[in-house]
């Protein structure tokens, strides 16, 4: 019988997951299929309700149902309890578990862009669900990552999420051109500014000189204002393409035990571009 996977959120016209997961099972030759649920807001309880006693073996979540999820699960990951936000789950016998894989996917996407996590000191722009991912994926190793934030009191909430011995090395900070010290390791955009193709970069070159490297938590379009401005300054830079496909594939390994067709499944990817 063909088993049932799909990702959950709204909306989700741009969602490339489909594409990718049923290009994975038909690589490893496993019979199953993924779709795309688009929940309206008033629906979501109602339906979260009825997909547990549905036949599905797997979801996807995404914005903006992350933390929406966590009370009809049976089960949390210590990684996912600790970003507080689920983005894959795992269905046995009507039981839920919850995972995290975006924490991975950062991590993988940091890893091949070659920065070293231990004792780096990391800008971090936004203080969204995004941001809390990536703050959740650095915070153990980094020796300090300071966030600005358009708005200044959801930096402080951000920042407040994380326990004592985490919090202190979470710095706040309003103007990032005023940051003095050693070289920043990395700065990453995890806020939606250069989604319309149009958005200019808030991050100013002047800090962007200061880093060694970029990231744009953004995959399409592939290269922002930001991502060209980090490139002109030097910095080694990358999208968020591979945090999508790591993601992916950690997603695909907890649901199917496999290891996954990662060429397959980046393959699926850059086809939809
Ligand atoms: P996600 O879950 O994808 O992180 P989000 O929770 O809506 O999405 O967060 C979007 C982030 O982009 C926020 O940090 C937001 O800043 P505010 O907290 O001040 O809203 C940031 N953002 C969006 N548009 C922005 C803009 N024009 N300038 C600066 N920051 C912006």
């Amino acid at each position: 019988m063909t088993d049932l996977y799909g990702i959950i959120g709204y909306p989700l016209h741009h969602t490339l997951s489909p594409a990718m997961q049923n290009a994975a099972f038909k690589a490893a030759g496993i019979d199953a299929h993924y779709v795309a649920l688009s929940v309206a807001p008033n629906r979501i309880r109602a339906a979260l309700r009825g997909l547990k006693s549905s036949g599905f073996a797997g979801f996807n979540v995404t914005v903006p149902y992350k933390e929406t999820v966590l009370p009809f699960l049976d089960r949390i990951s210590p990684e996912a309890r600790s970003v507080g936000a689920v983005n894959t789950i795992l269905a046995r016998r009507g039981r839920w578990i919850g995972h995290n894989t975006d924490v991975h996917g950062f991590r993988m996407l940091i890893r091949r862009l070659k920065v070293r996590l231990k004792s780096a000191r990391v800008l971090v722009y936004g203080a969204g669900g995004a941001a809390r991912a990536v703050v959740s994926a650095l915070i153990r190793d980094a020796e300090c990552v300071m966030i600005q934030n358009r708005t200044a009191r959801k930096a402080r909430t951000l920042r407040d999420f994380f326990p004592a011995p985490h919090r202190r090395k979470i710095i706040l900070v309003r103007q990032p051109e005023a940051v003095s010290g050693p070289a920043l390791d990395l700065i990453v955009n995890a806020t939606s500014v250069g989604l319309r193709p149009a958005d200019r970069s808030i991050v100013p070159a002047a800090v962007l000189r200061k880093s060694r490297a970029a990231v744009d938590l953004i995959y399409n379009p592939p290269l922002t204002h930001f991502l060209r401005l980090a490139a002109a300054q030097g910095c080694r830079s990358a999208n968020g393409f591979d945090m999508l496909l790591y993601q992916g594939a950690l997603a695909f390994e907890l649901w199917t035990g496999r290891s996954a067709p990662l060429s397959a499944m980046r393959r699926a990817l850059r086809k939809t571009f």
